[in-house]
């Protein structure tokens, strides 16, 4: 992920301003107030049921605001139909049509807006996902890896303003998923897209984004870069929930492979010999992953 640069906070593209959602009279979310620069990475991370689905799906205009304003570049959408806002979303479980092949499915959004994408944009994207080799499959028999890059090409053939996606990685492990996730940031790269991803997971949250908007029981705990966040936790639920899950990774892992610095040399003083396969990472890694290995 080294290879790629961080984004330099420019202009503020979304606004949320005090956004609240009750269904009945239970608050799941109360006054929701940030700002999102165009282009930025944002992950929001918390626990399950803390409100995280439902704030992007406010953000997409599937669920109404209870109050609040929902802003993008100075237009107010709060009250604008979720297909005259221009995002579109990547939900939890692909929802791709069974019914039709990986191209189909891909293709499907340009239907009703042929112009949308030009054959080449199609054919850029296609091999920036890696599919290329599986455009004839049914979707039952492509892997979950393949699945949800056939999910983000059909999103993102529609040319969002806005790309939101509901725990894109969390029925995905090991290098499949690092895989995605380098996707997943060279896209947003490349296309300068402003990017909302759902999560539960704080290393995914941590690594992924240029900003991680942490909930706690449907409130802002932390909006902040990773570095904020690691180095000035904002209270005891992102010390106890959110960092020690990372530092008892780490301390597992560096029991495993020996305390030092950088994990590259598998004879840094003190490294125990690693096993098989730990050998691909780095450069091994990054070249499975742009070989489209998943
Ligand atoms: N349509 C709905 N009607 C009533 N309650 C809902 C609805 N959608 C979500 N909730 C409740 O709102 C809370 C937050 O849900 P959600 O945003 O899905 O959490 P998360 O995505 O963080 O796991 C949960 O308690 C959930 O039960
Ligand atoms: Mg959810």
């Amino acid at each position: 992920m080294g290879a790629i640069p961080t984004k330099p906070a420019t202009t503020e593209m979304l606004e949320l301003q005090n956004l609240s959602k009750s269904y009945g009279d239970r608050p799941v979310l109360e006054g929701i107030s940030l700002s999102i620069a165009k282009g930025e990475i944002v992950s929001i991370l918390g626990p399950s049921g803390c409100g995280k689905s439902t704030l992007l799906n406010l953000v997409l205009g599937l669920t109404e605001a209870s109050a609040g304003r929902i802003v993008y570049d100075g237009e107010d959408l709060t009250h604008v139909p979720m297909e005259k806002r221009g995002f579109n979303i990547v939900f939890q479980d692909y929802a791709l049509f069974p019914n039709l092949n990986a191209y189909e499915n891909i293709v499907y959004g340009l239907r009703n807006f042929p112009d949308r994408a030009t054959p080449e944009e199609l054919h850029d994207l296609i091999e920036l996902l890696g599919l290329e080799r599986h455009l004839n499959q049914r979707i039952e028999e492509l892997s979950g890896g393949q699945r949800q890059r056939v999910a983000l090409a059909r999103t993102l053939v529609m040319k969002p303003r806005l790309l939101l996606l509901d725990e894109p990685l969390s029925a995905l492990d090991g290098l499949i998923k690092e895989s995605i996730k380098t996707r997943i940031r060279t896209i947003a790269r490349q296309l300068d897209l402003t990017t909302l991803i759902v999560t539960h997971d704080p290393e995914e949250a941590l690594t992924l984004s240029d900003k991680v908007l942490i909930i706690n029981e449907g409130r802002i705990a932390q909006f902040g870069t990773p570095q904020e966040i690691i180095s000035r936790p904002a209270d005891d639920f992102i010390r106890k929930f959110i960092l020690s899950q990372l530092t008892i990774k780490r301390d597992n892992i560096y029991r495993l492979f020996g305390n030092f610095d950088g994990m590259e040399g598998a004879d840094a003083p003190g490294a125990v010999p690693l096993p098989v396969g730990a050998a691909l990472t780095g450069a091994a890694l990054r070249s499975s992953v742009s070989a489209g290995a998943f």
